[in-house]
């Protein structure tokens, strides 16, 4: 939610993005005359939330590189793809956890490098993969490193930015100071989070007029969060989020503090006693050369 990246947020979103992600990339999928040889790069890929869900949703790349500079989220991603693979399948690894071979029997399904790296600096051997994905990034990025990644989009090989975040935000019911709130919030997105100026939910429109102005096919599908405050855990993220918000707004110029305290008040006590429910807004978007 700010830009040092919490792990233990990112760590707490996953369950949550694994519901959210939508069916854009199986769609994609199934037109390819065969998936069996495709090799991904995941860039910023953190714990490795976008590889899980592919593979929990028997999605198997030949190949993946997966880069983040947070060595602690990398370790976990082992763990991570340990939950979610079929139990006849084996991952073997290497001692740091980081070079792992999904395996069944003999048979190697995937072969995974996980590598510590300034993705920012990442500028070589794009043809080796023809799907390339940034998770829950895309509103952290400025317009000129947009417009670079865009260079990097071929006809046989897709950039794939799942979990954009779209600016909306609703709470179920609303207060009056919802709007208010969300305002600052998302004028709070739009500040440098190692990209330079980040866009924010301003990203998504960015894109599309990019992607259209140099021909390139652009899809995108909704993949919110609908978090309905039924679980312990619901409420437990729910107030991790809001603390989130009234932290990163606190400091924030113009922003009114008593309003914010109350806001912060209100919507905890709704979600102790389960009386509210949270939708944020994301789309997945994936774009080609035609
Ligand atoms: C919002 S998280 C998204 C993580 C993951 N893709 C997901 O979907 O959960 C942003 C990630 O970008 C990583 N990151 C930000 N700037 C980076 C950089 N310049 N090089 C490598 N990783 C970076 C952070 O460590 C963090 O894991």
């Amino acid at each position: 939610m700010d830009n040092k990246f919490s792990s233990s947020w990112i760590e707490m979103r996953q369950v949550y993005d694994m519901q959210a992600r939508s069916p854009l990339l199986f769609e994609y999928l199934d037109k390819l005359p065969t998936t069996e040889n495709i090799n991904l790069l995941d860039l910023y890929c953190g714990s490795g939330s976008f590889l899980v869900w592919s593979i929990k949703n028997n999605i198997n790349y030949k190949k993946c590189v997966l880069i983040d500079y947070d060595i602690k989220l990398l370790k976990s991603i082992k763990r991570n793809i340990k939950s979610v693979i079929e139990p006849h399948l084996k991952i073997q690894s290497n001692t740091n956890n980081l070079d792992l071979l999904i395996k069944n029997n003999k048979e190697i399904i995937s072969n995974i490098k996980i590598i510590k790296n300034d993705c920012n600096k990442y500028n070589k051997g794009y043809d080796k993969y023809q799907l390339i994905s940034f998770s829950a990034v895309l509103d952290l990025m400025s317009k000129s490193t947009i417009n670079n990644i865009l260079k990097i989009a071929k006809s046989d090989c897709a950039l794939y930015f799942s979990l954009c975040f779209n600016g909306k935000v609703k709470w179920t019911p609303s207060n009056t100071m919802d709007k208010y709130i969300l305002s600052f919030f998302n004028n709070h997105q739009r500040s440098d989070k190692g990209f330079g100026l980040a866009l924010g939910c301003k990203s998504i429109e960015y894109i599309s007029k990019l992607a259209k102005s140099r021909d390139l096919s652009i899809k995108i599908k909704e993949s919110p969060w609908q978090i309905k405050n039924h679980s312990e855990m619901d409420k437990i993220f729910l107030n991790r989020y809001i603390l989130d918000t009234k932290k990163s707004l606190f400091h924030m110029e113009g922003i009114d503090r008593k309003i914010l305290k109350l806001w912060y008040e209100q919507k905890k006590y709704e979600i102790d006693n389960k009386k509210i429910s949270l939708y944020v807004g994301h789309n997945d978007i994936l774009i080609k050369r035609k």
